[in-house]
């Protein structure tokens, strides 16, 4: 289990979809468009950290019409509920028992093929710890490494490790980058910021989170190793229509607040009851793109 539940990540799939930053994507698409592929005739994907799938379920509907994507997590109830999520969201399943000999050895769930607009998709779950096993993801062949909403849980000697030894091109979105704007506007939001952001850079399995740094410094240690870069931002904007993920975002900060023991509970409390009322909040990310030609 990694601490992120289905539901959270259900929640906020319709906010993150809203959220990414289009112009970067479509610059993605058109250098996937440009570039010779693994395979002519396919595009091929690996999405880390990924969850129950959001990424596919955004990206594959702009892609090639045939797609094989791999998507790793160290979480294998996550990857279970991304196949089943996956086989809801598509307009039918194909049959196509061959893919299933496809080193099977390394795939802890069914791999699974769906048809989703016109478009085939050949889906691979593996479970990896990436903290460890990111060489093995990075060494096979893909056209595109993406993650969304990953790396602001790694530490920097991991990511210098990560970035030296990554040669594909990098798409990655929703990197949180610390900024958060609440309306109306308290006077405690400040300090509750502040403690949440030391919260954020408490070890998330990696060492020492990079938290509100990671998309700056990802950008950098990619600029090292020679990748063009390009950032956007991707912030949610969530008003009364998304008082579900307001409220279940407040009691989140809150707790992580509670277990940094800084601020006084009865302060904690009383900013989480009125933050759960907030008529409008902005939370910001970092869409980024890296590339090597
Ligand atoms: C915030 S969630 C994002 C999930 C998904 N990408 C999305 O956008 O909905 C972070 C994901 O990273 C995965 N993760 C965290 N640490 C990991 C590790 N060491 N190896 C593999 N996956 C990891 C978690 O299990 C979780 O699914």
């Amino acid at each position: 289990m990694s601490g992120f539940s289905a539901e959270w990540l259900s929640l906020r799939e319709p906010i993150d979809h809203r959220s990414r930053n289009q112009a970067l994507q479509t610059k993605v698409l058109h250098y996937l468009a440009q570039v010779n592929t693994v395979d002519p005739r396919s595009v091929h994907i690996t999405d880390l950290g990924s969850g129950t799938g959001s990424n596919l379920r955004a990206l594959a509907p702009h892609l090639s019409s045939l797609q094989y994507w791999t998507l790793v997590d160290y979480d294998q109830t996550l990857l279970h509920v991304a196949r089943s999520t996956l086989l809801a969201w598509a307009d039918s399943e194909i049959d196509m028992p061959a893919i299933e000999s496809l080193d099977a050895h390394s795939m802890s769930v069914k791999p699974l093929s769906i048809l989703k607009q016109n478009k085939t998709i050949i889906v691979k779950f593996k479970r990896i710890d990436l903290l460890n096993d990111y060489p093995t993801i990075l060494n096979e062949p893909t056209d595109l490494i993406t993650a969304a909403a990953f790396f602001d849980l790694v530490a920097e000697p991991w990511l210098i490790k990560f970035c030296a030894f990554l040669t594909k091109p990098l798409y990655t979105v929703l990197t949180y980058d610390g900024i958060e704007k609440w309306s109306p506007p308290e006077i405690i939001d400040a300090e509750i910021l502040k403690e949440f952001h030391q919260h954020q850079r408490t070890d998330k399995g990696f060492g020492g989170a990079l938290g509100p740094a990671a998309a700056k410094c990802l950008q950098s240690l990619l600029h090292d190793q020679h990748f063009t870069t390009i950032c956007a931002p991707s912030p949610w904007i969530l008003d009364h229509q998304d008082r579900t993920l307001i409220q279940q975002l407040t009691m989140g900060t809150a707790q992580a607040i509670r277990e940094m023991h800084a601020i006084p509970l009865a302060k904690v409390n009383q900013w989480e009851q009125s933050r759960m009322q907030a008529s409008r909040c902005e939370i910001g990310h970092i869409d980024i793109f890296a590339h090597n030609i």
